[in-house]
């Protein structure tokens, strides 16, 4: 065995029990599929800061950031406050709250676009809910989505998410959702106009993240999304940018703004939330009204959106203002997020050129990811088709020897709590491994 293998099983010895009293409990031991990793993960009791300690008495710095979406860092201080003082007055009031309006108003402010929207808990239901009103607005039915693309578990849109892509999604989902649902190479606009021209006339809306989060990290190459929005707007269709990863991520306004593109509906979560449960569908008026069940009194005529139990609940909202009050007092924050960024691009790039390790490090503002054996990452093809393996070895070999947490072969994020000694210990740390020449094994 690999001596970063045993070192990790050396120490981590009471995750390993915990482990295998988990997967007694748990089908494979975990709650979602991702966050088991080889040979099995270690079990986390605090977090604060850039820092998640485990339980046997291991810190890690952490770049996963509780799937990215922690930008102040595990527990700030501005959070915790407003959440001790929420809690005291209550945790769930199953009624309508103010700060759930202030929270909307503050994102409305931020996102103009965001002319009306609906809480929910999940991302998965957002994303869920943007399909759905988006084929009640147009009263067509296929959905067009990217090869690759993650919007969340719902049987809607889990469709063509792992490799090989045209292969179904197992037993469970049934083929009539699929037949619904078309798949777009991502930053191929050609290839994606002439699927799209195929559906037209029954395409309800092009839904898609605007940089592929999930699937790589990929950014989008000039004029794609514009292109998937002029497509859709000639069409009569919807263009719905799930911006669950990069909303507040790239910037306080959006990848919207960013890229200048203009949804119809867009979806939002993570960062939001402000480390607890949320998502959130938001758009145009004319749109989000469809699901308004004080003016549509008759039900066939209106669509049927969640919420549901914990919806706008008070702690998540609470979470939420305090998160997006401190970015917006502290505009530096993404200036510096994103230098860190710039810095893990470059800095990894050089080491892995200077070995010849064929690879690209791909991302942009303050998330980033390595694909080994690739030299053009433009969509999931190429991400799949990399060298996971090698990847997952890397990742490996930094928790286990460097203490220093990416969740394997996903994707890694800054947060404000990080500084540039990290992006340091982790060059360091990358050339070490480099030199014990583990990267050139086979796996
Ligand atoms: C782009 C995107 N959409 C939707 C989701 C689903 O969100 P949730 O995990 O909150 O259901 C995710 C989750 O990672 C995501 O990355």
């Amino acid at each position: 065995m690999r001596d970063y293998v045993k070192n990790y099983e050396r120490k981590t010895i009471k995750s390993k029990r915990l482990y295998s009293r988990a997967a007694k409990v748990f089908p494979g031991g975990i709650s979602h599929n991702i966050r088991y990793f080889e040979p099995y993960p270690f079990f986390v009791n605090s977090a604060k800061g850039k820092a998640l300690h485990d339980v046997d008495g291991n810190q890690y710095t952490d770049y996963w950031m509780g799937h990215w979406a922690l930008i102040l860092g595990h527990s700030p201080r501005s959070v915790v406050n407003a959440l001790a003082a929420q809690i005291q007055n209550g945790t769930l009031y199953g009624t309508v709250n103010d700060v759930s309006v202030e929270l909307a108003e503050t994102i409305q402010n931020l996102m103009p676009r965001a002319e009306m929207m609906r809480f929910s808990t999940t991302g998965s239901e957002a994303t869920m809910y943007a399909v759905r009103l988006a084929r009640a607005r147009t009263g067509k039915r296929v959905i067009a989505k990217a090869l690759g693309g993650w919007h969340g578990f719902n049987t809607t849109l889990m469709q063509t998410v792992n490799y090989p892509f045209e292969a179904e999604e197992g037993p469970g989902l049934v083929q009539d959702e699929g037949q619904y649902v078309e798949s777009l190479p991502f930053n191929n606009l050609e290839a994606s106009l002439k699927v799209l021209e195929t559906i037209k006339d029954d395409l309800a809306c092009i839904i898609i993240e605007p940089v592929l989060g999930g699937a790589g990290c990929i950014p989008p190459t000039e004029g794609y999304l514009k292109g998937l929005q002029e497509f859709a707007n000639k069409n009569g269709s919807l263009l719905i940018l799930d911006e669950i990863v990069t909303g507040f991520r790239l910037s306080l306004h959006g990848a919207a703004s960013v890229f200048r593109i203009e949804p119809d509906l867009f979806t939002l979560g993570k960062i939001c939330g402000g480390g607890m449960p949320i998502g959130i569908v938001c758009g145009k008026k004319e749109i989000m009204s469809l699901a308004d069940p004080v003016s549509i009194r008759d039900k066939e005529a209106r669509c049927a959106i969640g919420g549901g139990t914990f919806s706008a609940n008070p702690v998540t909202m609470t979470a939420g203002l305090a998160t997006l009050n401190f970015l917006k007092k502290n505009k530096g924050v993404y200036a510096e997020i994103d230098n860190l960024g710039c810095m893990a691009r470059k800095g990894l790039s050089k080491i892995f050129a200077e070995i010849k390790i064929p690879c690209q490090v791909t991302g942009l503002g303050s998330i980033f990811l390595t694909h080994f054996g690739k030299e053009v990452v433009q969509d999931a093809n190429d991400v799949a088709t990399s060298d996971k393996g090698l990847l997952a070895r890397y990742h490996l070999a930094l928790m286990a020897d460097h203490g220093i947490f990416f969740l394997p072969t996903k994707m890694g994020a800054f947060s404000f709590a990080h500084n540039v000694n990290d992006v340091r210990r982790l060059l360091e740390a990358t050339e070490k491994i480099v030199q014990s020449g583990i990267l050139k094994q086979s796996s």
